[in-house]
């Protein structure tokens, strides 16, 4: 798959290294104003999908937490990825990620595809019988593999006696105001809770762009329910009975291959851990959809039962083809009630709550997207090579282009530039999202509008002096038409 659209992030500035005059870490990206709208339009549309049409609550919990919250949660003892360092030169390594990358670089998919199995005796037989290199002295000599926490540490307060941390999730902030929410609201169960914001992970090696960040967005929903109830007919709008008829690209444990199967085949025969979770896939599913990616460009991925962390009743994952291969934009887990009971345990708090007189600890099912990685599946699948028209464009779903119009005057003549200003500050009064610029050939305008994904360039010419009517230029096809300038919404 191509990965040309880089070329067109670095020049038009969608997204960059952050710190970049310094040059110093790595792992850290900062949005331009294209990008910033591109990624808040796809976050725009995982808030419609999973809040607003599932009539869930939606929260923003504090970025950085207390020490408690973590222990409770293990993050704090088991959130660790296996680190080893070159022994010449010192540079620090995931070591599943290295071995992992010799096998793909070396066309070896299927050893590859094991490696998120092994654990850190088998990673180090691998790390000393493979030719594996360190990729910035070429020594061949690792240290012993340990396990590295990747969680923030930082301190509260002027004594700094007071540890604390930058959230790795934004879940950590629901279940911990779960009885907050409670008290307030008396929900009835099932209930959702949904949030989006950045999380922090002191990545080994951050790498591929916007895929391994330090510091990167979430859009995370958590249903509760009650274990021993039947799952409710209707979550808002969707209707779980009638989803369940929809095919979705699964890949089960223990296989490489994606086959087609109904959200209720993969449930009745319990590769699908719970109505629920089937729920989040049928959401995940339309919200690629709405982000431009195609039905053969995405698999659901049952995990591996070594991937599973110990109190998980299943988890899937959802991955995009990209440049960089399949990569994992979410995962769903059907965590059980394993974070409220930690919580309850160390808090002192009882977080069951009263359902028809008997007290419930309600189970959860996650739904876990990366906004990011989420950004570069809808980068990519929209890049076209544009051969018939002379240069690379992107061809962004409307909802998520960063702007709908593009206003031009035809050419540098006081009463068209006057005009044009005119229809512009139409639009923005009327709420439209649209630049103007005046700037270059009208060709070259049209280029740089096609490249950021731009629906509609506005221009006007001696005729809209006349009747007010203006070119509509279709990025798609790149016909025009006329209309009444100002009808346009
Ligand atoms: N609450 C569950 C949770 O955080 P996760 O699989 O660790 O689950 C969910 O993360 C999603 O967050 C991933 O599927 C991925 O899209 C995104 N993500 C995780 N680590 C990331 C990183 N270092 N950089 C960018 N995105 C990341």
């Amino acid at each position: 798959m191509q990965n040309d659209v880089y070329e067109i992030v670095a020049r038009r500035g969608i997204f960059f290294r952050a710190f970049g005059i310094y040059n110093e870490v790595g792992g850290f990206y900062d949005f331009g104003p294209i990008g910033f709208r591109i990624r808040k339009n796809i976050e725009a549309a995982w808030r419609d999908v999973f809040v607003k049409k599932t009539g869930a609550y939606e929260v923003e919990t504090s970025l950085i937490v207390s020490e408690p919250v973590l222990t409770a949660s293990g993050h704090l003892s088991t959130f660790t990825d296996p680190i080893t360092y070159c022994e010449v030169c010192g540079t620090p390594y995931r070591a599943d990620k290295l071995v992992e990358s010799y096998f793909e670089k070396n066309g070896m998919v299927e050893e590859a595809s094991k490696v998120k199995k092994e654990n850190i005796e088998e990673l180090e037989k691998q790390l000393k019988s493979l030719p594996i290199k360190c990729e910035k002295c070429g020594n061949r000599k690792f240290s012993k593999i340990e396990k590295f926490n990747l969680v923030f540490k930082t301190q509260v307060g002027p004594t700094g006696k007071e540890p604390a941390y930058l959230r790795p999730e934004t879940a950590q902030g629901i279940f911990v105001d779960f009885y907050s929410l409670y008290q307030a609201y008396s929900p009835k169960l099932p209930f959702l809770v949904a949030q989006a914001g950045k999380s922090f992970r002191n990545e080994i090696s951050p790498r591929q762009q916007l895929i391994r960040q330090r510091e990167f967005g979430q859009m995370e929903l958590e249903l509760f329910f009650d274990p021993e109830e039947d799952a409710a007919s209707e979550i808002g709008v969707y209707n779980l009975q009638s989803l369940l008829n929809e095919q979705i690209n699964f890949v089960k444990a223990g296989s490489e291959e994606a086959k087609k199967d109904s959200l209720a085949s993969l449930l009745s025969s319990g590769q699908i851990p719970h109505a629920y979770m089937a729920l989040l896939l049928f959401l995940e599913k339309k919200l690629i959809g709405i982000l431009g990616i195609k039905d053969e460009e995405y698999r659901f991925r049952q995990l591996e039962p070594e991937e599973l962390p110990h109190y998980s009743k299943g988890n899937i994952d959802l991955e995009v083809r990209t440049s960089y291969g399949f990569i994992e934009v979410a995962g769903n887990a059907y965590r059980s009630d394993y974070d409220l009971g930690q919580h309850a345990k160390l808090s002192g708090k009882d977080l069951r709550i009263n359902v028809n007189g008997k007290k419930v600890l309600p189970h959860v099912v996650e739904a876990s997207m990366g906004l990011d990685r989420l950004l570069i599946a809808a980068l990519e699948h929209s890049w076209q090579k544009g051969e018939d028209r002379g240069w690379a464009w992107l061809k962004l779903p409307e909802s998520i282009a960063p702007y709908r119009y593009a206003v031009f005057p035809l050419q540098k003549d006081e009463k068209l530039l006057a005009k044009a200003k005119e229809i512009y500050k139409h639009l923005l009064e009327q709420g439209v999202e649209c630049y103007y610029s005046e700037t270059g050939s009208i060709g070259k305008r049209y280029a740089k509008a096609d490249e950021i994904g731009v629906p509609y360039c506005v221009t006007i010419d001696y005729t809209t002096l006349e009747d007010d009517t203006v070119t509509i230029r279709n990025r798609d096809t790149t016909q025009q038409v006329r209309k009444e300038a100002y009808a346009i919404q």
